[in-house]
């Protein structure tokens, strides 16, 4: 093993370069450019949340961080490997649920380490490890559709998790929840998080959302999606639900609302109509 090598397994694992990538998506006359010259690194660990208006690209990042999709100009590199398809170390978490129905969550949770080839005892003790970690011990024979939205999307991310991905790529995990059992999530994630430090891209719309979890908020364009904003979240961890009414938290949302607001110039705002209806 020469000593390059060694050097580089003795880093934590996660590290994301996004270096000057453009995405095009469609084909022939349809074809368009998505996102455009993205430029941004991301340390291991660190939970970065991403913001833009819709159709700028989030999804469509996501998709080539995942291996779903090719860029077309640029480099995508994991840990100083270019992305190149599909990795258990680069697991995504939708929005919407992707859990087998005719499955109980214990065997959807050890979905992956089946695929992999792992023993049936060992996935199964290890889908109950996980499990706990996300709440949901006792849980483990249930069906997907006896559970509730959000213990739904906890096994979501149990079924990523038990891949020990160094990557995890959340696209509005929890966008279809009610507030309440939001809120929960975001201190479940946390403290998953905080467990087994994972290098986190969260896409989101909320801006509250995005300033409570994130170490670095990015902010990108409107199509085609460009990164225009890059701050690092000063709030000190633990965070705490009560930080959402301080100072410095309405000043960077007030300053995000700012950012979101600049009308995308290739597609203008609907015009209103005198009853100021769309
Ligand atoms: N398979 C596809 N073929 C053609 N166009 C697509 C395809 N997938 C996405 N698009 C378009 O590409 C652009 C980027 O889409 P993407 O889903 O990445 O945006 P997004 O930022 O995730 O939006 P949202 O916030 O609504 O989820 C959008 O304009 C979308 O309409
Ligand atoms: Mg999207």
């Amino acid at each position: 093993m020469s000593v390059a090598h060694i050097l580089t397994q003795a880093a934590p694992p996660g590290r994301i370069e996004v270096d000057q990538v453009s995405i095009s998506l469609g084909h022939g006359a349809d074809a368009f450019e998505a996102v455009r010259e993205l430029d941004f690194s991301v340390a291991p660990g660190e939970l970065i949340c991403i913001l833009g208006p819709s159709g700028c690209g989030k999804s469509t990042l996501l998709g080539a961080l995942a291996g779903h999709l090719s860029i077309s100009a640029g480099s995508l590199t994991v840990d100083g490997e270019t992305v190149a398809g599909p990795s258990p170390h680069r697991g995504m978490v939708f929005q919407q649920h992707t859990l087998f129905p005719w499955k109980k969550v214990r065997e959807n949770v050890a979905f992956g380490p089946k695929m992999r080839g792992i023993s049936k005892n060992e996935r199964l003790r290890s889908a109950e490890e996980i499990l706990a970690l996300v709440g949901l011990s006792g849980f483990e024979g249930f069906y997907p559709s006896q559970l509730s939205g959000g213990m739904q999307q906890r096994v979501e991310i149990a079924r990523v998790l038990i891949n020990r991905p160094y990557v995890l790529l959340m696209d509005e995990p929890f966008g279809a929840l009610d507030a309440q059992t939001r809120s929960m999530m975001h201190g479940i994630l946390l403290d998953i998080w905080t467990k087994i430090p994972t290098t986190t891209l969260f896409v989101t719309h909320d801006i509250d959302e995005a300033l409570f979890l994130a170490d670095r908020v990015i902010v990108m364009s409107a199509r085609p999606g460009r990164v225009i904003e890059d701050i690092r979240v000063p709030f000190a961890r633990p965070r705490r639900p009560e930080l959402v009414a301080e100072i410095e938290f309405t000043r960077l949302k007030r300053h995000f609302i700012e950012l979101l607001r600049i009308p995308n110039a290739s597609e203008p705002l609907p015009r209103l109509n005198p009853l100021g209806e769309v």
